[in-house]
């Protein structure tokens, strides 16, 4: 795993407070990849979820257990650690109340814990041919981190072709507005898991965020999802 979180701090900072999303440039290599693909189809899982049965979509995922395996821990650990910073500053500014993010990721899934959300939540995701996935929030109980990451695992138009990232931003009274945002293989894209705060004359409002995945065209996209709060 490279240091581009710690390269990256403070810009990734600044752009997720201003904009409520960011990509990371790249966080594992080749090898790391292909092992959590390897994986998918082998380790152990908490849970197999088919998106179509909940018409969430089109296309598969899988929860992992804790322990988590090694790599997807430390990721989630350090991804933590560059992004409180970003979080403690939205909570403030979208009136997060009883949202208290400590210095290190033990001590917040504590709280999740204390709070009766003891599952983990950090999952592989799986699309084939012409799967997709519906515009959505990843909530899993009341308290939750206002940031997620998804690293994408397969090689664009090598492994796969379509299956574009894509976020829209809902504002009240307002049309939606989309992004498509590009992923390397093994880069990691950081995003709003609900609001991000907008800049008003009367202090700050929300603007709700939803994240999906266009229609994969051809081949096998697979992701790592990792959301920092554990689920009820
Ligand atoms: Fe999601």
């Amino acid at each position: 795993m490279n240091d581009f979180l710690e390269i990256q701090k403070s810009n990734l900072t600044d752009a997720l407070v201003e904009h409520g999303f960011a990509t990371t440039g790249r966080l594992l290599d080749d090898e790391q990849c292909q092992l959590l693909i390897a994986g998918y189809e082998t380790a152990e899982y908490r849970n197999h979820i088919k998106m179509a049965r909940y018409n969430f979509g089109r296309g598969e995922y899988k929860y992992f257990s804790y322990p988590l395996p090694p790599l997807v821990q430390d990721l989630r650990m350090r991804l933590y650690d560059r992004l409180v910073p970003a979080a403690r500053i939205w909570a403030e500014r979208l009136n997060m109340n009883n949202h208290y993010f400590p210095a290190n990721h033990i001590d917040f899934l504590k709280t999740c814990h204390d709070g009766g959300q003891m599952r983990p939540t950090p999952l592989i995701l799986k699309y084939g041919p012409e799967d997709y996935n519906c515009l959505h929030q990843d909530l899993y109980g009341a308290l939750y981190f206002p940031f997620q990451a998804v690293i994408l695992l397969s090689e664009p138009e090598v492994d796969f072709s379509g299956g574009e990232f894509i976020i829209t931003e809902t504002r009240p009274r307002m049309q939606s507005r989309a992004h498509v945002i590009p992923l390397k293989k093994g880069e990691a894209a950081i995003f709003a898991v609900n609001y991000r705060p907008r800049k008003t004359v009367k202090g700050y409002s929300r603007t709700s965020l939803r994240h999906g995945v266009s229609k994969v065209r051809t081949g096998n996209r697979y992701t790592l999802g990792i959301i920092l709060h554990d689920a009820k």
